[in-house]
């Protein structure tokens, strides 16, 4: 079984990595940005030709939240025409195509967990990319899975946990809001059901496979930013001055939503995954 990666030295990119040795039945090919470029589809159809890949998992994408609102030209070309791209490849070659999408495809006005089939209303240009790759894809073929994470942290490439432990050690204080809720997601748990997904899909009957469609995928729980911030800080034995502030007081370029806890009954029920609550794996994200 081969499962080409696209976008490979990006933070999930690099957790596939780290957990492709345990899979000995997969044949990885890895792919950064300079060896496949989403946006060229004729430099995905050389490497399709030459790896004919039974999976594709789409790691690339454009993941500035807010630098999208002043080049929405950029991240429309990666997160739409790169995602249609890969999904006509797909498409040519036979291939289940797995896409990473966002909590930030809603408007975060909910109370309760997101469903898959609520309504998005993206705040953003980054959202709104995303929303529209994965019309692309969805409009292209039906072998496809998508799956909408959220707050994706890791030991890996840029995030939240390394941004709070770097300002950590240049600063005494730091305020952080506490009222956008949410779930972070460790990168590796996330690697691990696309790989718990490829798996199953592979071994079920093909006339059963009518399972593709979207998922949400975190971590189990729900926190704060704020809440987030603590708890990386505790858990690394780091003294800060920590506040809280309300998102008026840290206004950003791309509006976030308020709520994007996100439901992951589907995801459980399809494929039998046992997610384990935020805390417990921040705990084993070790720097
Ligand atoms: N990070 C989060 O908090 C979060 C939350 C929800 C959903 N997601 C989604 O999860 C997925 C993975 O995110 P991540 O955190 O791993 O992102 P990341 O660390 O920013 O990695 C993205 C990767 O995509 C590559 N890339 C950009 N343009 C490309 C192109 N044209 N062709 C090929 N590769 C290209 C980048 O390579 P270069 O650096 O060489 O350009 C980078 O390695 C994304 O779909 C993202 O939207 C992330």
């Amino acid at each position: 079984m081969v499962v080409l990666v696209t976008g490979a030295n990006g933070q999930l990119g690099q957790a596939l990595q780290s957990i492709s040795g345990n899979y000995p039945e997969i044949d990885f090919v890895f792919c950064d940005s300079t060896r496949l470029d989403i946006t060229d589809l004729n430099n995905i159809k050389q490497s399709f030709k030459q790896f004919k890949p039974d999976y594709c998992i789409n790691a690339a994408a454009y993941t500035a939240v807010d630098k999208a609102e002043s080049e929405p030209e950029k991240a429309q070309l990666i997160n739409v025409i790169g995602a249609k791209n890969l999904a006509e490849v797909c498409k040519e070659y036979d291939t289940i195509l797995l896409h990473i999408s966002t909590d930030f495809v809603f408007d975060g006005t909910n109370k309760t967990a997101y469903k898959e089939e609520d309504t998005p209303n993206p705040t953003g240009v980054y959202g709104l990319t995303k929303l529209q790759g994965e019309k692309a894809i969805q409009e292209t073929f039906d072998n496809y899975f998508i799956i909408r994470t959220s707050w994706v942290y890791s030991q890996f490439a840029n995030n939240f946990m390394k941004t709070m432990l770097r300002l950590a050690s240049e600063r005494d204080s730091l305020s952080v809001v506490n009222d956008q809720i949410g779930t972070p997601t460790n990168a590796v748990d996330l690697a691990e059901v696309l790989i718990s997904i490829i798996i199953k899909t592979q071994n079920s009957q093909p006339e059963t496979r009518n399972i593709f469609g979207i998922y949400n995928f975190s971590n189990e729980g729900r926190c704060s930013w704020y809440d987030f911030a603590k708890e990386i800080f505790e858990i690394n034995n780091v003294n800060i001055n920590l506040s809280a502030i309300p998102t008026t007081s840290f206004p950003t370029p791309a509006k976030r939503p308020a709520y994007s806890v996100l439901d992951k009954t589907k995801i459980k029920k399809f494929f039998q995954v046992e997610i384990k609550d935020w805390k417990e794996s921040l705990k084993a994200c070790k720097i």
